[in-house]
């Protein structure tokens, strides 16, 4: 068993785990990062698949997402938009696919106006949201055990129109069916991007892609590490803790430091032993955070075909199997690819499939938005997360009914010397790697802090 003695232990060598890192490391203290994967950056992961280029994990960035901005520019890495020539496409409950501009999608006159009427009550709810405290809310207890659901069919007797709002929380951000989380829960989400409008807007939340990938960003942090500092391979199984410091130990190696930040998704605390145990509304808390479930889907074709149809490659509808799609192609290159997103309980049914019959159903739902072409793609891929011993699920964690107002605060408080944090637990750019970096950085301000004050 190699031992080794550092200041600081990060568990988990995402963009959380490194932000926390490199800070720590350019304020003069010791750190070591010890991560499960024979990789860095977590849900973070530009790959190459049969020959092509694709960002298997979280890509884009919009231009609320100044920490991750600031940190792109701190590293040199460059950004390009996202294509968006052209007119978007809407499939609507009649099954018929439909050609529109702008951002509310072309249903009937009644439903374009429940639509706006909907996102005219919601904005202002949002507005009065504290990300970093949405539990203080006023409302907040009632609105946490209502579900979204719920909540929407309350407000109108547009089915169409519920589903199309319902579907830029639920299947496009949490990935999960909307009776399953609270409207305080969709309320944290919208202000953590800054409006519900903002969701709505896919020219301001898929904005920019970053040149070479995203994963580009927990690999640079990573090379600020010495190379003995950084551990892959290394799940840690069990944690002994006390107020004044810690062992974090792994199948191979002992770290013994002062601090210790925990930087895994919250559906992963309890894969780590606690000695002592966790006190008990911590074991409680982590029984109520969850992961969503979504498939990522690539295919590549020779050409972007889509474009000189005159379309943008963005698509949308609650009724289709893959809810939403847009043009996801490479920087500089000739090929098109497309990227579509099936989330939640149509997850749960393709994954009863075989593989096959999985990728023919997307394949087909994709078609129904750009024509026949997409059938045929040159390369295909599904990201499946949920099979990712070290994420179980995409894209994060949020509540069930009732637990952002049960453990919210909780959840952010340290535990002897454990600090806990992920983009799980951000306040703005919640679920999002702007998230992740926002929580890196406070938990190493917390550790730092913390060392002054004592
Ligand atoms: P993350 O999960 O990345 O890191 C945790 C690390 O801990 C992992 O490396 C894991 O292996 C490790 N670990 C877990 N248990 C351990 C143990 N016991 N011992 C040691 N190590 C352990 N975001 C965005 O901004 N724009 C986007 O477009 C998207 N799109 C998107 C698509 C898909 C398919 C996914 C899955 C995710 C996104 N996201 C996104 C979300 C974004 O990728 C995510 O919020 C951050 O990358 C999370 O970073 P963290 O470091 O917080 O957790």
């Amino acid at each position: 068993m190699e031992k080794l003695d550092r200041d600081v232990v990060i568990v988990g060598a995402g963009a959380t785990g490194l932000t926390a890192a490199a800070r720590l490391r350019e304020a003069g203290w010791s750190v070591v990062v010890v991560e499960a994967r024979d990789r860095v950056g977590g849900r973070l992961l530009t790959d190459e698949i049969d020959g092509q280029m694709f960002e298997v994990g979280g890509q884009w960035v919009s231009p609320d997402q100044t920490a991750l901005l600031e940190t792109l520019d701190e590293l040199g890495l460059r950004t390009y938009p996202r294509y968006r020539g052209g007119e978007s496409v809407y499939v609507g409950r009649d099954g018929d696919a439909r050609r529109f501009t702008g951002d509310i999608f072309p249903a009937s006159e009644r439903t374009q106006g429940e639509i706006e009427r909907l996102i005219g009550i919601l904005d202002p709810l949002v507005a009065q949201i504290d990300v970093a405290a949405p539990w203080d809310h006023p409302s907040a207890t009632q609105f946490d055990h209502v579900s979204f659901d719920a909540w929407l069919r309350e407000q109108s007797d547009d089915a169409e129109a519920r589903d199309n709002i319902a579907l830029f929380i639920a299947d496009a951000m949490l990935t999960k069916p909307a009776h399953a989380f609270s409207l305080l829960q969709a309320l944290l989400m919208a202000a953590s991007a800054g409006s519900f409008s903002n969701l709505v807007d896919a020219d301001f939340i898929l904005d920019r892609r970053v040149v070479g990938g995203l994963q580009q960003v927990p690999l640079l942090l990573a090379e600020s590490l010495d190379p003995g500092d950084l551990r892959l391979s290394q799940p840690v199984r069990t944690i002994e803790w006390s107020d004044t410091g810690a062992t974090v130990h792994t199948d191979t190696l002992s770290v013994s430091a002062r601090h210790v930040i925990v930087a895994v998704p919250p559906n992963l605390y309890s894969r780590i032993d606690y000695s002592p145990p966790l006190p008990r509304l911590r074991q409680q808390m982590q029984q109520h955070q969850s992961l969503g479930l979504v498939i990522k889907v690539h295919a590549t074709y020779a050409t972007p075909f889509w474009r000189a149809a005159g379309l943008s490659g963005t698509a949308f509808s609650p009724y289709q199997v893959v809810h939403e799609a847009y043009d996801n192609s490479n920087y500089g290159e000739e090929r098109g690819t497309l990227v579509g997103f099936v989330s939640d309980e149509k997850a749960d049914a393709l994954f009863r499939l075989p593989a096959a019959e999985r990728k023919a159903a997307i394949l087909a739902s994709l078609a129904s938005y750009y024509g026949p072409e997409a059938l045929e793609p040159a390369v295909y891929y599904e990201s499946d997360w949920a099979a990712e011993e070290w994420t179980q699920g995409a894209y994060a964690a949020s509540f069930d009914l009732g637990g952002l107002t049960r453990y919210g605060a909780l959840q952010l408080q340290p535990v002897g010397a454990m600090r806990f944090g992920s983009s799980d637990l951000a306040a703005e750019g919640y679920q999002h790697v702007d998230g992740a970096i926002r929580v890196g950085r406070r938990l190493a301000a917390e550790v730092i802090d913390a060392s002054t004050s004592s």
